[in-house]
């Protein structure tokens, strides 16, 4: 896929997630076959750049990705000049930020709430595609509201003033996270527009993303929750959509055992071994939620307060769930997981309510990334 001279290798694209998509799961990610990873928003107000937070987002790691920084913003000046400085901290595009829907973020009105004010939309575009010296993207939602489903005029926009290539995400600021993606909007946009399209929203396996870039026409897809816990489904869609044979594609206890480890060393690297120890747990929750025997694992890997501990538990779950099979090639992980699909799933219904309950439906920013709540649990810790 090509943007604005830029060649990536293939039209995947794994969603930013602050709080998810840090530079080890980008570099994980990419490993395993997606081709655009833009990094977790950063603020437009370059005098918070210095937090350790910021500093860890605008980090370069690996060498597998192109650096795609994003940033939320309101203000033209202010968002051109953090584009500016991104590109000088070594950034090859910039993605301006107008889908998010938390209250912190549109208060300011700033991400999705932007959508609201499309001639704002317009100087903010102008002013950063003028300034920041790299390609500038964006990514919106479908529209403010299912009444305000202004998506078109805002992409209209977009080529109008130099942005490079569009993601959308099916859903209306106003929807935040609830029901299911559409995608007419964004077959509508990709139609009205030359700039490249990427299709976002609930796309969770190969067959959904088949089938959305068929009813979309978009030029490529990106995939955001479902990269959880099973970065490999890259893997997986590319293999599909290539027509390869499933079997020949499905990952092997083995591998996943050691996609598992290589990407808990690299938090532990990136991080150090305090922070990418707690960051680690999220994950190996996610990586384990349906497996059968995850639950106990979950329990005494939450406790670990080491890399070695961590390392040592993962290692033994695998090794006592699986036994003997792991070292058969031809068991797969996708064959043995979902035995406890049932189980799991109440589970999962059940945690996400809880996190409801903590922070009402306020949208991912509060409720996961930026949670300061010791008892949330989106924490994982
Ligand atoms: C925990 C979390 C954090 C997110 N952070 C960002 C972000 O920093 N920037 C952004 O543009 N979108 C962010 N999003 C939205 C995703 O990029 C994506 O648009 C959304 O999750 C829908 O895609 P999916 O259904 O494949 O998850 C976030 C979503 C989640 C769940």
């Amino acid at each position: 896929m090509r943007i604005a001279g830029l060649e990536f290798p293939n039209n995947l694209a794994l969603a930013p997630m602050a709080g998810i998509s840090d530079p080890p799961f980008r570099d994980l990610c990419a490993r395993l076959g997606a081709g655009l990873t833009p990094g977790e928003m950063v603020s437009a107000d370059i005098g918070l750049w210095n937090s350790k937070k910021s500093r860890s987002r605008l980090r370069r790691w690996g060498t597998r990705t192109t650096q795609i920084i994003q940033i939320a913003g309101y203000d033209p000046e202010m968002l051109a000049q953090a584009a500016r400085q991104a590109a000088d901290l070594g950034a090859d595009a910039i993605d301006i930020n107008l889908g998010c829907p938390a209250k912190k973020v549109c208060r300011r009105l700033a991400g999705s709430a932007l959508l609201k004010d499309p001639a704002l939309v317009a100087r903010i575009f102008a002013r950063v595609v003028s300034q920041a010296g790299v390609p500038v993207t964006a990514k919106i939602r479908t529209g403010w509201s299912p009444e305000l489903r202004n998506g078109l005029t805002i992409a209209r926009i977009a080529e109008d003033e130099g942005i490079a290539a569009l993601t959308v995400h099916g859903r209306t600021r106003a929807c935040r996270f609830a029901g299911h993606a559409e995608y007419d909007t964004i077959r509508d946009i990709k139609q009205s527009v030359a700039i490249p399209v990427i299709a976002n929203g609930d796309i969770d396996s190969a067959a959904k993303a088949r089938a959305v870039l068929e009813h979309t026409g978009a030029d490529g897809i990106m995939i955001g929750r479902a990269a959880r816990g099973q970065p490999w489904i890259f893997r997986d869609v590319l293999a599909h959509l290539k027509n390869f044979p499933a079997e020949k594609t499905d990952l092997s206890l083995f591998s996943v055992r050691d996609i598992i480890l290589e990407h808990l060393d690299s938090l532990y690297s990136f991080y150090g071994e305090s922070t990418g120890v707690r960051v680690s747990r999220k994950h190996l929750v996610w990586y384990t939620q349906h497996q059968r025997d995850g639950r106990l694992f979950r329990e005494r890997v939450m406790a670990a307060e080491t890399a070695r501990d961590q390392l040592t538990l993962t290692r033994r779950f695998f090794e006592q769930t699986y036994g003997e099979a792991l070292a058969e090639p031809e068991r797969s992980w996708g064959e043995r997981s979902g035995e406890n699909d049932k189980h799991q799933e109440n589970a999962q219904a059940k945690k996400e309510k809880e996190i409801r309950g903590t922070h009402g439906t306020d949208g991912w920013q509060e409720s996961v990334a930026e949670c300061a709540h010791r008892r949330c649990p989106a924490r994982l810790s």
